[in-house]
Order: C-alpha cells, then structure tokens, then sequence
C-alpha cells in the first residue's frame, strides 16, 4: 500500500506537518501538496537527461495541475510548460513563467488563443490541423514575426499486451495522421514557410502508461516519416517531442516504471534511429503531467454521515466526492486512503467511500479497508495531485477547496477555498 508517515499522535503526517493540524487550520475538503515530491520528479527527468549528455526540454503538461504557485515550482525546476488553453496560457503569465519556455496545445486553438501565443513569444505552437496552420501563418504574416512550429502526428499505435496494432489509434481527433498522407501535406506547408521554423514532431500516445515499449513504437513510426521527409526533401528535425502518459501508482495494483528508465530507453531509442538515419540528435521534449504532480497531492475529507445496510454494504460520506475529484466517476479510477487520525490504526473492516454529489455514481472508492470509522473522522485520498483539482467543477454549486503546499515542514496556502460568493458571482438578476 501507500508509505506514508505516522507521527507520535497516530496522525498522517505530509512533508512532516500533521495533517490534523491542517485540517483544523484550513478546513476539508484540502488539497494538500508535499512540494518535495513535485521537485523530485522534476529531477527524475531532467537529471537523468544532464546525465546521459542528451540536449532535451521536460514541459511540464500544466492540464494535469496548473495554479499560480504550481507553475511556480516548475519555473524554478527549470521546466518548461505545456498549456492548452488561454486560460492556462494566463495562468502561466500570472505565474511570470518564461514565455519562451512555453509551448502551446489544443486540437482546437483559437484565434485568440494563437493571437495571446503569439503576442506573448511563446516558444513553440504545436499546429494539431490544417486550419491552424493557415491560422498561424496569417497571424505570423500580418505581425511580420517568426514562430517555432512542431506538428503533432498520431502515430496510430494501441498497446496490447506488448502488441501493436497500427490502425488502433488513427482515429483520434487529435493530430495528423501518418497513414493517410495528412501528415506530409501538413510538412509540405510548414517546410520552408517564409515565417514558421518548422523544428519536428509531436506526438502522445496516451496516458498512465505502465510499459516502454509503446513509446519505443512510436519513436520508430515518427522516424518511419522522418526517413522519408529526408530523403524526399531533405528535412532535418531539430526537435522530437514525445508527449507524456508516464503512469503513476494510485493504487498497490499499479507499478510505475521509474521516470529514469523511460528516459534512458527513449534516448536509446532515438540514438539507434538518428544513427541509421545519419542526422545529428534532435532535441528530445518529453510532457509529463500526471507524472509531475499526481504522487504529490493527497486529498483531506471530514466523514460525516455513515450508512449500514447489514449483510450489503456500509458506506460512508465525506464532504466533497465528484467535484473535487471526478476521475472515479468518469473513469473508474481507483484510489487508495487511510483515515488520517487514526493512521497507527490497522484497518478492520470495509467501507465504501461516498462523495456528497445528488449522483449515485459520485462514489470516490469502494470497498476500502479502514479501521472504526466514524462521523469527524478524516479520509486522506493519495495521489490526487494531477487532474483532481484541474478537473474539479461546481456540480450542485459545492465550492471547489483550497490548496496547501507543504515544504521544509512549513505549509502554506496556495489557492484560497471558494466562497459562495465566488460562485454566483456572475449571476445577474432576473427580476
Ligand atoms: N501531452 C499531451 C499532448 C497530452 O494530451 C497530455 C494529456 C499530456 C502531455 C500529459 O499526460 P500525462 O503525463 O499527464 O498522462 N484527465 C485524464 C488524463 C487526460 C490526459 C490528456 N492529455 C485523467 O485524469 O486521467
């Protein structure tokens, strides 16, 4: 199961601050992040880079977790940012992020938001379609300005059980395809655009990944196009980005693969490529998102009521559910928790962990093994630090929590907890 510390009051301590203590001081729900963990799979990648003397950028994929404070660490990391959206885009400013350490995303970028890149000297637009690429070439002519483009393709590749399928994933709404001839006719308007630097290829084959091999296939089929781009027209990539999707534990079922592992094979990987292509080595991006900050969050719930229906089930619900973590309704994620004041307490029994949403489907994890619950006590949910509070919502206008980071055994609030004001703020009147 998950490790975690115990201090001498038989409470789950995070980053060494008993998390009763934040609880009382902050209230529940609260997303609690131990800032140490964050930076260390920063270092997984980008140290294991440095080390194999390999010139690569680790974008940190801002989806996955993205306020001010966040996109602070990263900067200070020495990450760069992946963003999708105008509003991650200005979340990054707000964070005085490096502009040219950010590369823009999106299967459906608008004029704005190509405008707000531009304007702003992003590094990198990632063009997903053809009306993007005449979108970007407009903007760039009318503004007489040059722009870093990578093309996202989709590789067409679905992993099953260390096969491969090459149609499996060709219909996908994101990227150009390979097989159909898209992907060249998008490099034939890039190559040599009087204002794109057409720099190389994208692609991401998915998320929570727990094998290397999918990635090594995927570098194959991108250096498949390669080869031909350069015999036919003598391209070179300068740059190859490989996405994210390295899978984290959320659960005793899953086992993650170090972050250094993936490194070394895909740099292995695009060396034995690049050698039989005889080109120099492209710049190697990578995109983790869940990688970076899922291990690090741990979600904090008051219990309140409990439900018994004998010989059945016993239930038991906590202050948030679906709208601070919606993963386990829309896909079944499964999670793992402890109760957080009793900690030291072997679990006894098992219960199943009710969010507070008028939804039947608003259930955060069944079937756990908990010792005595009862009404007050606190559930502490681990690994929710990626795509809990970025997926977060205002379902039945419940007010999305706050966020502490934890450090040097010091916490600190990061995102205040909406108030009820915040969410009708801009309902206007209709009488
Ligand atoms: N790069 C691109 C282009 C992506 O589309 C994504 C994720 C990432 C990087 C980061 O993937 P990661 O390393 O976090 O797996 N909401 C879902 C995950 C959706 C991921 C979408 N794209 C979840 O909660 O599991």
């Amino acid at each position: 199961n998950h490790p975690f510390q115990v201090n001498q009051h038989g409470h789950l301590e995070i980053g060494g601050v008993d998390s009763i203590d934040l609880v009382n001081k902050y209230g529940t729900p609260l997303y609690v992040y131990d800032v140490h963990i964050i930076r260390e799979n920063c270092r997984a990648f980008i140290e294991t880079f440095k080390e194999l003397n390999v010139p690569a950028k680790v974008a940190y994929a801002s989806k996955a977790f993205s306020t001010v404070a966040m996109l602070q660490v990263m900067k200070q990391e020495g990450m760069c940012l992946d963003v999708v959206s105008e509003g991650e885009l200005f979340t990054a400013l707000q964070a005085d992020f490096p502009t040219e350490n950010i590369h823009l995303h999106g299967n459906n970028k608008s004029m704005n938001e190509l405008r707000m890149a531009i304007d702003h000297n992003i590094g990198c637009i990632v063009v997903d379609n053809f009306r993007e690429i005449e979108l970007v070439a407009e903007l760039l002519q009318e503004q007489d300005k040059q722009m870093d483009v990578l093309m996202r393709v989709t590789p067409g590749i679905e992993s099953k059980t260390h096969q491969y399928i090459m149609t499996g994933n060709e219909d996908s709404k994101f990227g150009f395809n390979l097989t159909n001839g898209q992907a060249e006719q998008a490099f034939q308007q890039l190559f040599q655009h009087s204002h794109i630097q057409f720099k190389g290829l994208h692609c991401h084959i998915g998320s929570q990944i727990f094998e290397t091999d999918r990635f090594l296939i995927a570098t194959e089929v991108l250096f498949q196009e390669l080869k031909k781009w350069k015999d036919t027209y003598q391209f070179i990539p300068e740059v190859l980005n490989l996405g994210g999707g390295y899978g984290i534990r959320y659960t005793s079922q899953d086992a993650p693969i170090p972050y250094a592992v993936y490194v070394k094979e895909l740099v292995n990987e695009v060396k034995k490529q690049v050698e039989a292509l005889a080109i120099p080595m492209p710049e190697i991006w990578l995109e983790p998102g869940r990688a970076i900050a899922g291990n690090a969050g741990i979600t904090l719930y008051t219990v309140g009521a409990i439900k018994q229906i004998p010989g059945i089930r016993n239930y038991i619900a906590v202050d948030g559910g679906m709208t601070d973590n919606l993963r386990p309704a829309l896909y079944q994620a499964k999670y793992e928790a402890i109760l957080a004041n009793k900690a030291n307490q072997a679990p006894d029994s098992e219960v199943s962990v009710a969010g507070k949403c008028c939804e039947s489907g608003d259930m955060l994890i069944w079937d756990l093994p908990l010792p005595q619950v009862h009404s007050n006590d606190i559930l502490a949910v681990f690994s929710t630090g990626a795509y809990g509070y970025s997926m977060a919502n205002h379902y039945n206008r419940i007010a999305k929590p706050a966020i502490v980071f934890i450090e040097d055994g010091e916490d600190k609030l990061v995102l205040k907890r909406e108030t009820y004001q915040d969410i009708t703020r801009n309902d206007l009147s209709y009488e």
